[in-house]
């Protein structure tokens, strides 16, 4: 296990001399895993002419010097709180050094890679190459195969160890896809029940009951989910957001998601009909699509676009959809094999000057399928949207403490170092300590449901900004609970959590219900988008990165779900909700009013 906190990763200085003989430089192992994670298994060896598109990320020296701007400016006690770099000084803060960038393209000119075949993001951090595996298997010293997985029945191109002449180790951080199976899975975006609900008519029946802010809301909230529903809960039924101060919110879509527009408009008609006839802006990333024709829809991406978009208006939004998805085709020559779409969208959006207050993604992995060093650049690429003052918000994931089965005959939580040892899993990037992770709930009064991904980052030290929330949990668990199958050191997650079950949303047409984490984080970040929105039109900063707000004293803007638990691991109660932090809630559930008045009191 490899745990290592962003902050203080040392660089290397080069020493380039030079004319560097790549070619007979003596190749050493840059990064091996112990064999693909569990569902991957070995195939037959990659057909040579097989396009792969190789992401190679070079270090970020002053990395350390972005990330104590991201805490200052995060830091409502600070005094640059607010004060968010622009894209040309982060552009500066996670530039490589000349020295690696010379070498790079050295090393790269050797194999007949000139300048005008590479693709370079905004920093020159990241360098792109399409070469065919023939060629990809030369420059890395490695072998790679087709590896298939048994439940999905998908295909991709990887290797399980890639090698580096010696001279380049301290100048390239990654290389992918190499070594990486992470799938990045849409969170829990089945349907539960499908044309079942008329939300119309739900509220009809006038029935009350007491919401979480102890208002009274419609009965139906208990067990069916509506965009009125959510803003009756998380009292914001007031509030009226703006069309035309500046504020936007972003929602992702990956792997071949699709939102569809007519499905959005009857979504509209039905729970927001104010925002009937209004539309958003697409971006493609990379390619990506948004397909509109009915069979192509996306739970997923209606889910995110439909209660985002429903709730916010009448706020600018946008729609990201990036390709790069499974399945491999050996007969394609385009390159398919991209399949780690985050840093494709990360080079995008660091790319552009202006960008979304708000974004909320509902995709991720189990951390240890993504290789620690790709979950580092691209947990660092989070804390640059940081600094940059955007808000950024994943859903914590759908399996518990790991794969939601109490069982332990059953269970399916083993570590993939070679030691096949049991232990929870957490979740990429919801456990990335630059983002905001969002938790389920269900019911009122609100119960942390049991599906809510959380625990313990075995990647990422746990950041100062929640030391204290999360100490004082671990303080309540019996000495030695779950002693071996989590990092206590960690970065905990979820941060906070959000109504998660039977969302009424349209689909193909019809009605249906949706539940998951990934209800969640497109709701929590609905709120935080209106409470930026409540900040621009006073004239302050937006929010930017929350967390650190969160834990010093937005969570008095929180309500605390104390009752609920999320087995997992052969576990049964695992991680438990109680009072203030824990790993199935976080903080809590949004009170629109008081987080309204608080943030409008800070800086
Ligand atoms: C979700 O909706 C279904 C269908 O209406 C209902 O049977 C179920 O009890 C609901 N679940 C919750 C948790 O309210
Ligand atoms: C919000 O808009 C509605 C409909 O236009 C209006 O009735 C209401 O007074 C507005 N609320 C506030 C607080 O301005
Ligand atoms: C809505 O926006 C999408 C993507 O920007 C566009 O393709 C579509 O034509 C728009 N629809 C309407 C009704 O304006
Ligand atoms: C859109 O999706 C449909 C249904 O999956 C498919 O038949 C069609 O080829 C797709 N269109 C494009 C342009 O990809
Ligand atoms: C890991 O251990 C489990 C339970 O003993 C077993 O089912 C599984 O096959 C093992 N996996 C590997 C890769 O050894
Ligand atoms: C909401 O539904 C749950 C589960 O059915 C029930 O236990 C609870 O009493 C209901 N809440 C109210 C206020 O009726």
């Amino acid at each position: 296990m490899r745990l290592i906190s962003l902050f203080g990763l040392p660089f290397v200085a080069a020493l380039a001399s030079a004319a560097v003989p790549f070619k007979d430089c003596q190749h050493k192992v840059k990064e091996s895993i112990h064999g693909p994670p569990r569902g991957w298994s070995r195939h037959t060896p990659a057909p040579k002419h097989h396009m792969l598109e190789l992401k190679i990320a070079l270090p970020q020296p002053k990395f350390p010097e972005l990330e104590q701007h991201l805490w200052e400016v995060s830091d409502p006690s600070h005094p640059r709180y607010g004060a968010h770099l622009s894209k040309e000084e982060t552009d500066a803060l996670t530039a490589p050094h000349s020295e690696t960038l010379d070498i790079v393209n050295e090393w790269l000119a050797s194999y007949g890679l000139a300048e005008e075949s590479l693709i370079r993001s905004s920093a020159n951090d990241w360098v792109t190459i399409r070469v065919p595996v023939g060629l990809a298997e030369e420059m890395l010293d490695t072998t790679y195969h087709v590896y298939k997985h048994s439940k999905t029945g998908e295909s991709i191109v990887r290797t399980t160890s890639y090698s580096l002449p010696e001279i380049l180790h301290d100048h390239i951080d990654l290389i992918q896809p190499t070594t990486m199976f992470a799938r990045f899975k849409a969170f829990r975006s089945t349907l539960l029940w499908g044309n079942q609900v008329q939300p119309s008519v739900l509220s009809e029946s006038g029935r009350t009951i007491t919401g979480p802010a102890g208002n009274q809301v419609d009965a139906s909230c208990n067990s069916t989910i509506t965009v009125s529903c959510l803003k009756q809960l998380y009292n914001a039924v007031a509030y009226n957001t703006s069309a035309t101060n500046g504020n936007e919110l972003g929602l992702t879509g990956y792997l071949g998601q699709y939102a569809n527009n007519m499905d959005l408009q009857q979504f509209f008609q039905l729970e927001n009909p104010s925002a009937y006839g209004s539309n958003y802006t697409f971006v493609s990333v990379n390619g990506g699509l948004n397909n509109q024709t009915y069979a192509a829809a996306g739970v997923e991406a209606n889910l995110d676009t439909q209660f985002g978009f429903g709730l916010t208006w009448p706020t600018p939004r946008t729609f990201y959809s990036t390709a790069g998805e499974p399945p491999f085709d050996p007969d394609m020559f385009s390159p398919t094999d991209t399949n780690e779409p985050y840093s494709y969208w990360l080079d995008y959006v660091l790319s552009q000057p202006m960008l979304p207050q708000t974004i909320s993604t509902s995709y991720g992995d189990d951390e240890q399928t993504v290789p620690f060093t790709y979950a580092s650049r691209v947990c660092a690429g989070m804390a640059v949207l940081g600094a940059r003052g955007v808000s950024v918000l994943f859903s914590s994931g759908d399996y518990g403490v790991g794969d939601g089965d109490p069982d332990p005959a059953t269970q399916e939580c083993y570590s993939n170092d070679g030691l096949n040892v049991t232990k929870f899993l957490p979740t990429f990037p919801a456990a990335c300590p630059y983002v905001t992770a969002v938790g389920a709930t269900v019911n009122i009064p609100e119960t942390a449901i049991y599906f809510s991904g959380g625990g313990f980052s075995d990647y990422f030290v746990r950041p100062a900004y929640q030391e204290v929330a999360v100490s004082e949990y671990l303080a309540k668990l019996a000495p030695g609970t779950y002693e071996g199958l989590y990092t206590s050191y960690g970065r905990g997650f979820p941060d906070v959590s959000a109504q998660g079950m039977n969302f009424s949303i349209v689909y193909q047409g019809e009605t249906a219900l949706v539940g998951g984490t990934s209800c969640s984080s497109p709701t929590f970040a609905s709120f935080v988008s209106m409470l930026n929105d409540a900040r621009i039109n006073v004239g302050k900063t937006p929010l930017g990165f929350l967390n650190p707000f969160l834990y010093s004293t937005g969570y008095a803007g929180l309500n605390d779900i104390t009752v609920g638990n999320n087995p997992g691991c052969g576990t049964q109660a695992s991680t438990y909700a109680t009072t203030g932090w824990d790993p199935i809630s976080g903080l809590g559930t949004p009170n629109f009013e008081k987080l309204e008045a608080l943030v409008l009191s800070m800086d």
